[in-house]
């Protein structure tokens, strides 16, 4: 999508961190933006700071793992904008809980968030994009933990999911005029190790230790200090909207993973050999 201006996107957990840094960075492009968020006050801040610069932007209210909610979502974003070009599925949580820890909460908490709203985001703006004929892309965040299993195992398996959705899915919707990127960023200077405060109340008592900065001590202390340093997320943003202009299908932050990608296809291709030159029995 070469053209930017005057196109629309609807940007999930857009209120802070990484989707703010997009919203900001599409609004700067003269891109519509409906900003769509669980935290209504930190979204209507984050609304009003960018209504300042003279950007044409909405926010919307909605929990993205209830899909009755990220339907209104959509329906208020056809209401206010007509059409929507670009989908930024974007919202995650730092959902913890390793082996001997995790709970039936801890992990419907983190797959709702982080995938089921991915694959309702694209089963509900998909039809919306195709409906105007003009184009779009869809844009996931997924993480380096979508390539690489580092971060607690909830966390992971819905990033590898992110990833898988969104390679599966690009040749199909390319077919239908959608471009597909997913969003891998390194370590970025947001508050996802504050992810407890968006715990939704029917799981609170359940889901007690069971976010990233509470259950996993050892590593939240070094991915705390990283985020804390991290890349700026309005970098990121820039990232994005290159990646959205030109199609990318991922869309990397820095290549500080990129030896433990590198290792991780090493140990596959080990694996291979374990079997090479056996002839498969049918
Ligand atoms: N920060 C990093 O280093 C990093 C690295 C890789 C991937 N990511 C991913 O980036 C994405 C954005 O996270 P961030 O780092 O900017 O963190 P953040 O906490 O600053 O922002 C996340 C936003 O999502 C919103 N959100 C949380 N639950 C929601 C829900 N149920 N419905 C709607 N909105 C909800 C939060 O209110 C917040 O505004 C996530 O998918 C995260 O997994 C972050």
């Amino acid at each position: 999508m070469q053209d930017l201006v005057g196109k629309t996107a609807f940007v999930t957990g857009a209120a802070s961190g990484i989707g703010l840094g997009i919203a900001t960075a599409l609004a700067q492009a003269g891109v519509k933006v409906m900003l769509c968020d669980i935290e209504a006050a930190a979204l209507a801040e984050a609304v009003a700071a960018l209504k300042a610069t003279n950007a044409d932007v909405e926010g919307v209210r909605a929990d993205v793992s209830l899909k009755a909610e990220l339907q209104a979502a959509a329906d208020a974003t056809i209401a206010r904008y007509g059409k929507v070009h670009i989908l930024v599925n974007n919202a995650g949580v730092g959902g913890g809980g390793g082996y001997g820890q995790w709970t039936d909460a801890s992990w419907d908490w983190t797959i709702g968030v982080n995938l089921m709203s991915v694959i309702w985001g694209i089963e509900i703006f998909g039809p919306l994009i195709e409906a105007h004929g003009e184009g779009g892309q869809i844009v996931s965040t997924a993480s380096m933990a979508g390539l690489i299993a580092a971060v607690a195992p909830a966390y992971n398996v819905t990033k590898y999911g992110v990833v898988a959705l969104s390679e599966g899915l690009r040749p199909a919707l390319a077919a239908r005029g959608i471009g597909v990127s997913v969003l891998c960023p390194g370590f970025i200077r947001t508050r996802i190790m504050e992810s407890s405060r968006n715990v939704p109340d029917r799981l609170a008592n359940a889901l007690e230790n069971m976010t990233m900065e509470a259950g996993d001590s050892e590593f939240a202390q070094v991915a705390a200090a990283a985020i804390t340093h991290g890349i700026d997320p309005l970098y990121v943003g820039e990232l994005v909207r290159e990646g959205i202009e030109n199609d990318w299908p991922y869309i990397f932050t820095d290549l500080a993973f990129e030896g433990a990608v590198d290792a991780r296809f090493a140990a596959i291709k080990a694996g291979m050999d374990l079997i090479r030159g056996r002839e498969p029995r049918h």
